[in-house]
């Protein structure tokens, strides 16, 4: 499919989503969006020639783990995991041990297709406790979804061993000061600390989208995160 012709797809479905009226705060919402840009047909208008960020994300995480042995055994939640496609670029470059998470069951659907995750784990991330045991990945990846869950951060970081990362990237124009606010507020209680964050031209071209990277070591102990909110 040609650029402009995927333009033109990405212009229909801005607009079929701006009519839905989204509160992208409502989970019922979220889903039905999502549900749609499945039928639609996302990766039509999201392909590696033009999204970037699955592949960008990606390549943090093989910076981190560049020897072959550690990148089998990695232990990697993508969570926002929709249609698969970050999951996709990490068992291109020799990533083995992947769960994906994901609320639209029919993102999910087209995922399991792929057949690139272990376990499909159909949840939405928010401030509530997940299914997922404290410390339970060495890495957790957020590619083009983390505005969706702020709140939810905490979660995240309990559920990544110390010393574990988390990966986001965003489409910069669209990240809203929640989601930063959090990441520092995060940060200023010791809870994790941002090693990286920059500014990426390669994130979603035909939209003409600038990407924001922060790689984020998590720091404290799941058990105690825990504590805290009880
Ligand atoms: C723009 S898509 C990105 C999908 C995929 N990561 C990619 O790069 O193609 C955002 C995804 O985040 C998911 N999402 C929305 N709210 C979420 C939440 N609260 N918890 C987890 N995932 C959520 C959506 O269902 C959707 O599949």
């Amino acid at each position: 499919m040609n650029t402009k012709i995927k333009s033109e797809m990405l212009r229909e479905m801005c607009a079929m989503f701006s009519s839905l009226n989204i509160n992208y705060t409502d989970r019922s919402d979220v889903i039905e969006a999502y549900n749609n840009w499945a039928e639609i047909g996302y990766d039509k208008v999201y392909s590696s020639d033009v999204f970037y960020a699955p592949k960008k994300t990606a390549e943090v995480l093989e910076d981190l783990y560049p020897l072959e042995g550690d990148k089998k055994g990695v232990k990697i939640l993508d969570v926002g995991a929709g249609t698969g496609l970050c999951g996709v670029e990490l068992r291109k470059l020799g990533f083995r041990n992947i769960d994906g998470l994901e609320p639209s069951e029919k993102m999910m659907t087209e995922a399991m297709k792929k057949n690139v995750y272990d376990r499909y784990i159909i949840e939405f991330i928010t401030e509530a406790r997940l299914s997922i045991p404290d410390n339970f990945y060495d890495v957790v990846t957020a590619c083009s979804c983390a505005r969706h869950f702020p709140d939810g951060f905490p979660e995240i970081a309990r559920i990544v061993r110390p010393g574990g990362v988390l990966v986001i990237l965003s489409n910069y124009d669209a990240v809203d000061m929640e989601m930063e606010t959090m990441v520092q507020k995060l940060e200023d209680e010791g809870v994790w600390r941002i090693v990286r964050k920059e500014i990426i031209d390669e994130f979603f071209s035909i939209a003409n989208q600038r990407g924001i990277l922060i790689l984020i070591e998590v720091l404290t102990d799941g058990r105690k995160l825990q504590d805290q909110r009880v």
